[in-house]
């Protein structure tokens, strides 16, 4: 029996989506049975890349929500509100939802869970994270039996795209986000891509599946890509480093309640040039999942663009099209407890100060005999070991010098630098980054 769709947005992802939907020869038979019946846009004038009837266009999301021909609601319009309450009112009206709107689910999660719990709907969003990977539905199910310790990796591919580049071509910051923009792989405002806000609504949702609770969005630590200084990739890649955004979300053990303590965090981090994460290039994205008794295990896909999104969306639909097809009367009262995926235990993010890593860390200093030797000094006696301390030749007066250290405790890196910073030959602290 077809299945009624109806399409909130027709951008980069759902025209993807639409082009699918209308030629489903040589895809699984159950594409067939997909009807596109109504598609919401802000511009009905707009010029679109796919050949659809203007009798299926409206202004009107709310109108595609209530429309009776309409079993199964895709929103790809992006935002919080309206596309918040316009799920809400399509579970409300018993309708199944497939989004790819990370920023809506890592905020608005339990709200949309809890109520789609109680009306009996699926709302799947396998196009959320890491466009065309699959990685939510293998972490719900293919992955179900683990103990997850550690998800982490390159999950947005317009960042992906500009380091790539600046690394590869020595681009221009501006120039290469101007690119990423026109191949559709940007967010509608691109600071949530380059400040990190995309890939912590990301990490955000791969915590909750992993960990099985979720985590407070808005508090987790994120860096993105906009300060970062071309000097400082030269650096790395002379050190041996790639520099990538990576989002990480580890467990870091457990409250007496039971309660999950999970290391959660985006930032640009240094990665040795071997690691399999420095080889992801362009607007691919990698996640690396971490768990008792599977070992490791990498994903790897185009993260962004029209073909790899819609991919995900369709699936998605599937999904809820197959379990329709052999459910009793199309009832969705019982739900799959694997794909609904309903937090299990509470989660919560551990304090940064007790958290372990390896810092990259370039000061700005006189170029005077001892400098070297009196920061090197300042990180001993804070119980920080060093793998390297290195002084860049630079025009001018003054001297640069980068500092790699081993894995240290972060209140024990801050004691080091705030000690450094006392010194009258340091200058600054001109960049600090983690390193994998
Ligand atoms: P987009 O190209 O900006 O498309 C948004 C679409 O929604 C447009 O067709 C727009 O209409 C329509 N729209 C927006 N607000 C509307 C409103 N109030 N009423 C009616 N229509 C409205 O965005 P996109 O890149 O396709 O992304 C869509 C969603 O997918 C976002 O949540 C994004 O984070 C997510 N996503 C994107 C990608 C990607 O690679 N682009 C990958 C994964 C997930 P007009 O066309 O008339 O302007
Ligand atoms: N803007 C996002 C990215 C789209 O570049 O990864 C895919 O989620």
């Amino acid at each position: 029996m077809p299945i009624g769709i109806g399409l909130l947005g027709l951008g980069t992802v759902g025209a993807g989506v639409a082009e699918i939907l209308l030629s489903p020869q040589g895809r699984h038979p159950l594409v067939a049975d997909l009807e596109l019946r109504q598609v919401a846009v802000r511009d009905l004038n707009r010029p679109r890349p796919i050949p659809l009837s203007n009798s299926l266009l409206t202004t009107d999301p709310a109108a595609v929500v209530a429309n009776p021909d309409v079993d199964l609601v895709v929103e790809v319009m992006g935002g919080l509100e309206p596309a918040r309450s316009l799920i809400l009112a399509a579970i409300e009206a018993g309708k199944a939802v497939v989004t790819a709107n990370k920023a809506v689910i890592a905020r608005h999660g339990a709200e949309i869970a809890a109520a789609a719990a109680e009306k009996g709907v699926y709302v799947l969003m396998e196009a959320a994270v890491g466009g065309g990977i699959p990685i939510l539905e293998p972490l719900k199910q293919s992955l179900g039996a683990n103990r997850i310790e550690r998800v982490s990796g390159i999950i947005n591919g317009t960042t992906n795209y500009i380091l790539t580049r600046m690394s590869e071509e020595g681009a221009s910051y501006g120039d290469v986000l101007a690119d990423a923009q026109a191949l559709g792989y940007a967010e509608a405002d691109p600071a949530a891509d380059v400040e990190g806000g995309d890939a912590a609504d990301k990490i955000a949702i791969l915590t909750g599946l992993a960990f099985g609770g979720l985590v407070d969005r808005e508090a987790i630590p994120t860096e993105g890509i906009n300060t970062l200084q071309t000097r400082d990739i030269d650096y790395a890649k002379e050190l041996g480093f790639v520099v990538k955004l990576l989002a990480i979300a580890e467990r870091h053990g457990s409250d007496p309640d039971g309660s999950e303590v999970v290391d959660v965090r985006v930032h640009p981090t240094l990665v040795p040039k071997e690691h399999p994460l420095a080889g992801v290039n362009g607007v691919n994205n990698a996640i690396v999942v971490e768990g008792e008794p599977v070992g490791r295990v990498m994903f790897y896909g185009p993260g962004a663009g029209a073909g790899p999104t819609a991919s995900a969306v369709v699936a998605d639909i599937l999904n809820i099209a197959a379990i329709r097809q052999v459910g009793a009367g199309g009832s969705q009262d019982a739900l799959d407890p694997l794909l609904a995926a309903s937090s299990w235990r509470n989660c919560r993010l551990v304090d940064q100060g007790s958290t372990c890593h390896r810092n990259y860390v370039r000061f700005q200093a006189a170029d005077r005999p001892g400098v070297i030797g009196h920061i090197g000094s300042c990180f001993g006696s804070a119980g920080v070991s060093l793998q390297s301390i290195v002084q860049f030749e630079t025009e001018g007066s003054g001297a640069e010098i980068v500092v790699v250290t081993h894995a240290v405790e972060e209140s024990l890196f801050q004691q080091a630098l705030s000690a450094i910073l006392q010194r009258p030959e340091v200058e600054d602290v001109r960049c600090c980054l983690r390193t994998l």
